[in-house]
């Protein structure tokens, strides 16, 4: 079948359709009910099917033959260690884990924060809570204590997994004082706080009471089995920005996002069982769940564990060389990881050392794929690079090109077509679709297929405000989008508070409440603003209150402070400005479009709804002042 009589069938025989997708994974009990609604009328897939994710992983491997396969490599250069782990290894580790984390007292539905860094023990943990049907939720290692509380808050976990140390190129990251600050933060208490201790050699300790020792656990403990889940119980929880302060906890079912990331591997990234698969994502976002993990485990690919950055550890090279090394197939990263390198290696004389004789396919995602960066990985690389356009909520891609068909086409800018089972429409602010070539915003017709988000963890009032309630029976994306007459889509950027730092989702409406909270600022807006490398970096500008003393470098140093104190070093806010006043409208909401169009210097029309227009030129005064 092609891939268009695929996506066809998708969408008009849908069920039958995802019955037979999820014939290609092993259920302990196949489902009768492929579609279906929940408990709040919203639509779910295969409700009555058991299965267990990590035994689909690992045990199946093993059970097919597959024991003695690579399974994981684990390559830091940052600690100069390479290590690999068959399917057997991998499940002795896990399943003693899991046992120990059971005689912990933890159990199916319980939640437990991972909180580490690119190690092998990240990975372990999750399979391990996977097996015991405990829901993880793991935490981006670069994010701040205050981030942390607010994710033990909401998810209240029986267990947080952490490690001694995270490494950034050669700064090493104690992560134990941030867990420390995090829990006398937490309103509730975290009773099993597991560390797997680095041994690093400048390891300072920094243990305190209380701790369990993650080897320990391990050694001591009797292996776990696999328990049988329901299709829909979730795997696990993973916050992510939303347009308020407060991060959403997105859901995500069991059987429906293992059939969908077996399709993905198979359709999507055309890649064969027994292939190496490499997406350098960390763990704490979604790509790193599904593609790091999940599915590459489940489609019996080696995955790899790379603790470093694309540049400096040691240089520009590092992805070529693994690639190389270890004959990746097929890898997935973010633009600004290829910008970066196309930065320091220009002429692509560090891809010259390695062989990449094996690398079929590169895929991009997280945020926008320049064209100049397309055309640098097109004459260096000289392998296809295939944007494609996914979010934490759907889990696995949803605009792509499905590779397994060798006719598939790529048009430059385009993150590709609507992948088999998203019904893509571009619609209008009333509801009504576009032609092509009108930009407009990008909803999916309901059911979403299966895989994507159950709903917020706790909070289907907010799921409904922020997906269901824009276009009754679509989901409503964030995301604005053009198709072409051919139906290609090209992605124009959120349409909402969302920015994307360097392939980081960010919220600067949570910037926004920290720089407010600053006892000398009236009000400000956090815009994204145009970024080279990063893509988009946040800009505040704020106002001071009547009578404040303080200086503008005075307030700006706070704010980054701040922002890093309490988002982490990620958010990358690096810039305040103080202005007098903040363009408004008459009814008085700030005009955040036209401050992010002047500070990009771009050409901008004056909104009519502005409530005085002189504040263009007073705040372009200050944009010069400020940049000089
Ligand atoms: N733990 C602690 N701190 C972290 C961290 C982590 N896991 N990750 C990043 N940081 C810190 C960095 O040290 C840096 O701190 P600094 O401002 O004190 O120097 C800050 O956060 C910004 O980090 P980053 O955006 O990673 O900048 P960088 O200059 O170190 O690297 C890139 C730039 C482009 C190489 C890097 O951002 C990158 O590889 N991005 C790809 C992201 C990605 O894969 N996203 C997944 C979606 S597919
Ligand atoms: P995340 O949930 O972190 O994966 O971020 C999802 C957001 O990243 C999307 O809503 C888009 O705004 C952006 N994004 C992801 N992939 C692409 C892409 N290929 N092109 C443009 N934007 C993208």
């Amino acid at each position: 079948m092609d891939a268009d009589n695929l996506f066809k069938q998708s969408i008009e025989n849908k069920e039958n359709f995802w019955k037979e997708q999820a014939k290609e994974i092993q259920w302990f009990e196949f489902p009768e009910k492929i579609l279906s609604k929940d408990k709040n009328e919203y639509p779910q897939w295969y409700a009555d099917g058991k299965l267990n994710i990590c035994h689909l992983c690992i045990d199946q491997h093993i059970e097919d033959g597959f024991g003695d396969q690579t399974a994981i490599i684990y390559d830091s250069p940052v600690t100069d260690q390479k290590k690999t782990y068959t399917f057997n290894q991998a499940k002795e580790e896990i399943s003693k884990l899991a046992g120990g984390l059971a005689s912990l007292g933890l159990k199916k539905g319980d939640t437990a924060v991972i909180y580490m860094p690119m190690i092998p023990q990240t990975l372990f943990a999750m399979l391990a809570c996977a097996r015991i049907g405990v829901i993880h939720n793991v935490v981006f290692g670069g994010f701040a204590p205050h981030e942390l509380v607010v994710r033990i808050d909401d998810c209240k976990p029986k267990a947080l997994i952490t490690a001694t140390a995270g490494i950034e190129i050669a700064r090493r990251i104690p992560y134990l004082p941030l867990v420390e600050k995090a829990i006398e933060l937490a309103q509730d208490k975290v009773d099993n706080i597991i560390v797997y201790n680095r041994k690093l050699a400048d390891n300072r300790h920094e243990m305190f009471e209380g701790l369990i020792d993650y080897e320990e656990l391990v050694q001591k403990s009797e292996p776990a089995d696999c328990v049988s889940v329901e299709s829909t119980h979730p795997l696990y929880l993973l916050y992510t920005s939303g347009t308020t302060g407060k991060p959403k906890g997105i859901a995500r079912d069991t059987g429906g996002y293992a059939t969908a990331l077996k399709f993905s591997m198979k359709y999507i990234y055309g890649v064969e069982p027994g292939e190496t698969y490499w997406a350098a994502s960390d763990f704490g976002w979604a790509v790193g769940h599904s593609f790091s993990v999940y599915g590459p485990l489940i489609n019996r690919n080696t995955t790899i564990i790379f603790e470093g950055k694309p540049i400096m550890t040691p240089d520009a090279g590092t992805f070529w060389r693994i690639i190389s090394e270890y004959k990746v197939s097929v890898m997935f990263t973010a633009p600004t990881a290829i910008r970066a390198i196309k930065k320091e290696d220009p002429n692509g004389e560090l891809v010259k050392k390695y062989d990449l004789t094996h690398f079929k396919k590169q895929f991009l995602a997280g945020e926008r794929c320049d064209v100049a960066t397309l055309d640098w990985f097109a004459e260096h690389i000289g392998v296809p690079a295939i944007d494609h356009w996914w979010q934490t909520e759907s889990g696995w891609p949803m605009l792509g090109l499905m590779t397994f068909d060798a006719d598939y086409q790529i048009k430059r800018a385009s993150a590709g077509k609507p992948v088999p089972g998203y019904d893509i429409r571009i619609f209008d602010e009333n509801g009504l679709e576009l032609d092509p070539h009108h930009e407009g915003y990008l909803v999916i017709r309901l059911p979403l297929p299966p895989g994507a988000l159950l709903g917020i963890w706790n909070d289907h009032e907010r799921f409904q405000s922020s997906y269901l309630s824009q276009y009754k029976g679509y989901y409503f994306s964030g995301d604005g989008a053009i198709q072409d007459e051919d139906g290609y889509i090209f992605i124009t950027g959120r349409v909402d508070d969302v920015i994307n730092v360097a392939g980081h989702r960010l919220s600067t409406s949570e910037m926004e409440e920290i720089v407010s909270s600053h006892p000398d600022v009236a009000e400000c807006a956090v815009v994204g603003i145009d970024d080279e490398l990063r893509g988009q970096v946040p800009f505040a500008t704020v106002v001071l209150k009547n009578g404040s003393a303080i200086t503008e470098e005075e307030i700006e140093k706070d704010i980054i402070r701040m922002v890093r104190e309490k988002i982490g070093a990620v958010a990358f806010l690096k810039n305040a400005m103080v202005v007098k006043r903040l363009p408004k409208t008459r009814s008085g909401k700030i005009l955040r479009k036209l401050i992010r169009t002047l500070l990009d210097g771009k050409d901008f029309q004056v909104p009519s709804t502005i409530d005085d227009e002189k504040i263009i030129e007073e705040i372009q005064e200050k944009i010069n002042e400020y940049r000089a």
